[in-house]
């Protein structure tokens, strides 16, 4: 075989191979350094710098899907004419100057970050949360959690994410958020649908629970 067919066929072969690895993401990824450069200066106020979130009503990104973060930016972001997708007064606000390449390389690096594990705080409630989190709720037509949020809580990317770890109070406000309709984000109404079902008791139990989940 001559040299110059080798090296033909060895190009495709590893042309493909990348396209394999690409595949698990369904967005070009961006570039963590530079997002570093705005999550530090801009969005560490409210997520910390590494996204650690210490503040209870705002949401730890470290670890979150790439593709899950990169949704939310763009549904946060209003665009040609259109409104916000997910409406918040703060995050419409604080993504309004980015671009889609900077909020690509945002994700890349919250992404790319360890996520802290946390704990649940009430023990009167964590058999609850974990027997919905697992099982879900048969009689009420609650599926369980775990089936799309992964049993460790880590998520399924692309399309479900991360939820272990993740502060339980801004969990609780998204659920309610979802259940009376002003979250309208999630493809399909999943959230939605799933969380008409839920009491405020329920969803204490269950987002007490996923904050200690790792
Ligand atoms: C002043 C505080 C504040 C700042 C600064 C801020 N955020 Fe947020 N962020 C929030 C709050 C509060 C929420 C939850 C919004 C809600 O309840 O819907 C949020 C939600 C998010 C979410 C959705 C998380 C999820 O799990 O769905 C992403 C992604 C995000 N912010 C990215 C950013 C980025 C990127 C920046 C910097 C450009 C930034 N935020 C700056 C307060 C802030
Ligand atoms: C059929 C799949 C599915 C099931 C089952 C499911 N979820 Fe979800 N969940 C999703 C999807 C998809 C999203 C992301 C919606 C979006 O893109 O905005 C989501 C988002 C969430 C969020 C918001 C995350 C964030 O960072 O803002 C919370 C909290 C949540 N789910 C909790 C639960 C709980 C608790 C249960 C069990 C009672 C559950 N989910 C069951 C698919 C599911």
């Amino acid at each position: 075989m001559s040299r110059s067919l080798f090296a033909v066929i060895f190009a495709f072969f590893a042309c493909s191979a990348q396209a394999n690895s690409s595949t698990k993401v369904a967005v070009p990824m961006g570039d963590a350094a530079r997002g570093k450069e705005i999550a530090t200066t801009v969005c560490a106020a409210c997520h910390n710098a590494d996204g650690n979130s210490v503040m209870a009503q705002n949401p730890s990104l470290a670890g979150q899907s790439y593709d899950y973060l990169l949704k939310q930016m763009t549904d946060f972001k209003a665009a040609d004419g259109k409104p916000a997708l997910r409406v918040n007064a703060v995050m419409n606000g604080m993504i309004a100057p980015y671009d889609l390449n900077q909020m690509r390389d945002l994700a890349a690096y919250y992404a790319s970050q360890t996520p802290k594990p946390g704990a649940a705080t009430n023990e009167a409630t964590v058999q609850l949360g974990r027997s919905l989190y697992r099982r879900g709720d048969m009689k009420k037509g609650v599926p369980a959690c775990a089936s799309c949020h992964g049993p460790t809580g880590a998520g399924i990317p692309a399309q479900y994410p991360r939820v272990g770890g993740q502060r339980a109070d801004y969990a609780e406000i998204q659920l309610k958020a979802f259940r009376d309709g002003t979250r309208t984000n999630d493809p399909a109404k999943t959230m939605r649908t799933i969380a008409l079902k839920m009491t405020d008791a329920e969803i204490k139990a269950v987002t007490d629970y996923m904050a200690g989940l790792h």
